[in-house]
Order: C-alpha cells, then sequence, then structure tokens
C-alpha cells in the first residue's frame, strides 16, 4: 500500500513546515556546483507542494533562505535570487491553476530590488486564490522575527498604545510574521540533518518533528505522504498524559 493510501483524512496536519536540505551535497554527489542542487530542488519544491495540494494541506511553509544564508559565497547568494525569481515567473501559471496562494515571511527589504517586485506581483496576483497557502521563508530567521515583535511590542508601549500587563503569548504572536497563521503541527527536514536552524522556534513548540535522510532534490510527493503517515501514527499529548489526550 502507498503511504498516501495509509494517510487518514480526518487528522491532517493543517499546517507542514519544511527545512529544504542538502542541495550542495546532493549537487557534489551528481559532481556539478552547487547551484545544480538548487536547481533540482526546485523540482522538490513542486513535489511538495502538488503533494500538500492534492491531500488538502492547507499551509506549507518553505524554508528557502535563511538570513544567515547571506553570508553564503555572492555567487551562490546570486543564483538563489535568481532561481528564485525565474521560479516564480515560470510557475506563476501553474500556482493559480492549482489555487495556491503565495506570501513570504522575513525581512524582505534585504531581497535585491527585482527578485522583491517579483515576488510582490505575485503575492498579489495570487491573493485570491484558496486551496493551500504556500509560505515562502526568505531572509528569514526565527530570532530576527522575534526580536522584530518585541521591538515592535516596545514601540507601542511607548507610545502608550499597549499596556505591558497585555504583553502576553497572544500579544507576541500577533507581532510575529505569522499572524492569522496556524502553528505547524509537523516539520519535516530532509537530509539527515537534524536541528531547527533558527526556524520558526516559536511556532514550532509543539509540533512533531520528521528527519529524512533523503537529500532535498531527491523528495518526491511519496516522501511527503510518508511523513504524514508518521506524524499520524505520533500520540501529541501537549504536556499532557496519554489518557487525556482524545484524538
Ligand atoms: C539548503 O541546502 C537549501 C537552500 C539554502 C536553498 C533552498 C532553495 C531551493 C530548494 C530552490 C529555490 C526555492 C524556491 C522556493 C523557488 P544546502 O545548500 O544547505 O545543502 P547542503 O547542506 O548539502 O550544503
Amino acid at each position: 500500500m502507498s503511504f498516501k493510501d495509509q494517510i487518514v483524512k480526518e487528522r491532517l496536519p493543517r499546517h507542514v513546515a519544511i527545512i529544504m536540505d542538502g542541495n550542495g551535497r546532493w549537487a557534489k554527489n551528481h559532481g556539478e556546483p552547487r547551484v545544480f542542487g538548487h536547481m533540482n530542488g526546485v523540482n522538490a519544491v513542486r513535489e511538495a507542494l502538488t503533494a500538500a495540494g492534492e491531500i488538502g494541506v492547507k499551509y506549507l511553509t518553505l524554508y528557502a533562505f535563511s538570513t544567515e544564508n547571506w553570508d553564503r559565497p555572492l555567487e551562490e547568494v546570486s543564483a538563489l535570487m535568481n532561481l528564485l525569481v525565474e521560479t516564480i515567473v515560470k510557475e506563476i501559471e501553474d500556482l493559480q491553476d492549482k489555487d495556491v496562494r503565495l506570501t513570504a515571511i522575513g525581512d524582505l527589504q534585504l531581497l535585491p530590488a527585482e527578485c522583491r517586485k517579483t515576488l510582490e506581483k505575485a503575492i498579489k496576483s495570487t491573493s485570491g486564490n484558496k486551496r493551500i497557502n504556500l509560505i515562502l521563508a526568505l531572509s528569514y530567521s526565527a530570532r530576527w522575527e522575534i526580536s522584530r515583535a518585541a521591538q515592535r511590542i516596545a514601540e507601542k508601549v511607548k507610545l502608550g498604545e499597549l499596556d505591558p500587563a497585555d504583553v502576553d503569548q497572544h500579544c507576541l504572536e500577533q507581532h510575529l510574521c505569522t499572524t492569522d497563521i496556524p502553528d505547524p503541527e509537523l516539520l519535516i527536514r530532509s537530509s539527515g540533518e537534524k536541528r531547527l536552524s533558527n526556524f520558526l522556534l516559536w511556532q514550532l513548540a509543539y509540533s512533531e518533528l520528521y528527519f529524512t535522510e533523503t537529500l532535498w532534490p531527491d523528495f518526491t510527493k511519496e516522501h511527503f505522504y510518508e511523513a504524514l503517515v508518521a506524524y499520524q501514527n505520533r500520540e501529541r499529548r501537549f504536556g499532557k498524559i496519554s489518557e487525556q489526550v482524545t484524538i
């Protein structure tokens, strides 16, 4: 039986987040430059998005470029930015056909002007789509996001718009990039690395973590479904005991 056939539709995660890792190693294994791995990584993005859309996952967040990735060699950074622009331009029709709403989280001001323009245009043109939300984390890091939230809250307190007594978890969430987006129930990381790498640290507090040895360019729809099956076999207790959990 395929992994897809094992999925219980009534217990799907609403939100799946993915750390797409292993492009560089995949390219090296193929005797090619790192950029070749990123180019092939786009196929895996398509696979994951199609799988999520077909099965009924409503939010898919992809860690496409971290704040720390700016420190990579200029050549790789430029190639990744170009790839992003090219991919959006090439895929926009397909995103419309698949009813995908594109959004982005991160310090988008830092993106090159052309990249930002293309991204903003795609975000606007897909804003009415309903089937699935594709959220690209670009120039993103959780520590940047949480610090920015603290800064925005402090400004409101200073202006007298917010009482310090009201600065609670809900308030902080309202100032993150992910306001109105449910927390991911499942995080997938490819390539065998087992860390969070500054990704959605607040939002992943109770997420199930799933690690696969598969390098990102080799990731297929079936790998996505395999992760969903593993998720459905976990017991999510949220700090309670087994007998209290009724999922
Ligand atoms: C991590 O692999 C991957 C990235 C930093 C870039 C991810 C980008 C893509 C998959 C392509 C573009 C995406 C979109 C949404 C159009 P790595 O380079 O760290 O691999 P390594 O750990 O093997 O060196």
